[in-house]
């Protein structure tokens, strides 16, 4: 069994606050680049308004919000949930009014942002929550809201970070955003040159975009079966289910009634699906 198996099914070690606290404590940060990422930097310069509200979820020593405030930017909220480093953060930007620390699950993080930044924390979660990933960042923006940022474009034997493909990032945030930019990053940093796509999407705010918990399925087969019959709906738009087969992200033109989802499934009696 492969690590990425491992993580998404049963993790033996979960990557929880006890997890990424112990890495603080143990200065066991292999990922921090120690600056910020160069693609990052490029595109925060191209951002106008200097009172956006800007998020950055699993922000770590947060190089970005250090460059938001040199240049300017009154509006930052990070958000980690490691209180060793958030402890070090407030102590670090004690004082400043225009930066918010946060501690806390970025899950269950409520806001409104017109910017949130992506830096090595999609790779940082077990690729189960991916699919939660996209409809908190679809519910945190504001209209009109962008997120960006980094995203590997390989694969990783041991995990986390955990990898992922053009594809399948595609697949995932398909019709919940408009795709601005998805392309290999220029000017990475120097580990990670030709091995990141910087990114680029914009909310979009025309659909409804919902995740389901899901309950009864136990194979890929059955996954692909109910996505597809969930896809035949004459508004849906993009059907994802999480690797773990535990919920189900769907964007929809109109918004749909659970029953009429839980009727779709009906052939199959141990199937549930309710609303998060
Ligand atoms: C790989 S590190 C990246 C840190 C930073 N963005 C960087 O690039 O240096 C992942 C970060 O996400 C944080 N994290 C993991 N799960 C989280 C969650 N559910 N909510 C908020 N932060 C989380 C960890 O504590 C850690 O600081």
């Amino acid at each position: 069994m492969n690590n990425e198996q491992c993580c998404t099914i049963t993790c033996e070690s979960p990557l929880d606050q006890n997890y990424w606290d112990a890495q603080y404590k143990a200065r066991a940060t292999g990922w921090d680049l120690g600056q910020i990422a160069p693609p990052i930097q490029n595109f925060i310069n191209t951002l106008e308004n200097k009172n956006s509200r800007i998020l950055i979820p699993g922000c770590g020593n947060t190089y970005e919000a250090e460059y938001l405030l040199e240049i300017g930017f009154t509006n930052i909220t990070v958000i980690d949930i490691a209180p060793t480093l958030v402890t070090m953060l407030q102590q670090k930007f004690a004082n400043n009014p225009n930066i918010a620390i946060i501690l806390g699950d970025f899950f269950e993080h409520q806001g409104e942002y017109d910017v949130i930044i992506e830096q090595t924390f999609f790779c940082a979660l077990p690729p189960f929550l991916r699919q939660k990933y996209v409809w908190k960042m679809h519910r945190l923006l504001a209209n009109e809201g962008i997120i960006a940022g980094l995203l590997f474009n390989r694969t990783f034997e041991i995990s986390p970070p955990f990898g992922g493909s053009q594809k399948e990032y595609k697949l995932l945030f398909k019709d919940a955003f408009y795709f601005l930019k998805l392309e290999i990053a220029a000017h990475s940093a120097e580990p990670r040159q030709n091995s990141e796509l910087f990114f680029e999407f914009k909310k979009n705010n025309t659909v409804q975009v919902h995740l389901y918990a899901f309950e009864g399925i136990t194979c890929s087969g059955c996954m692909e079966t109910v996505s597809a019959k969930f896809a035949t709906l004459p508004t849906v738009l993009n059907v994802s289910m999480s690797s773990d087969y535990s919920e189900v992200l769907i964007v929809s033109e109109t918004e749909i009634q659970q029953k009429k989802l839980q009727e779709i499934i009906s052939y199959e009696q141990k199937y549930k699906i309710h609303l998060l």
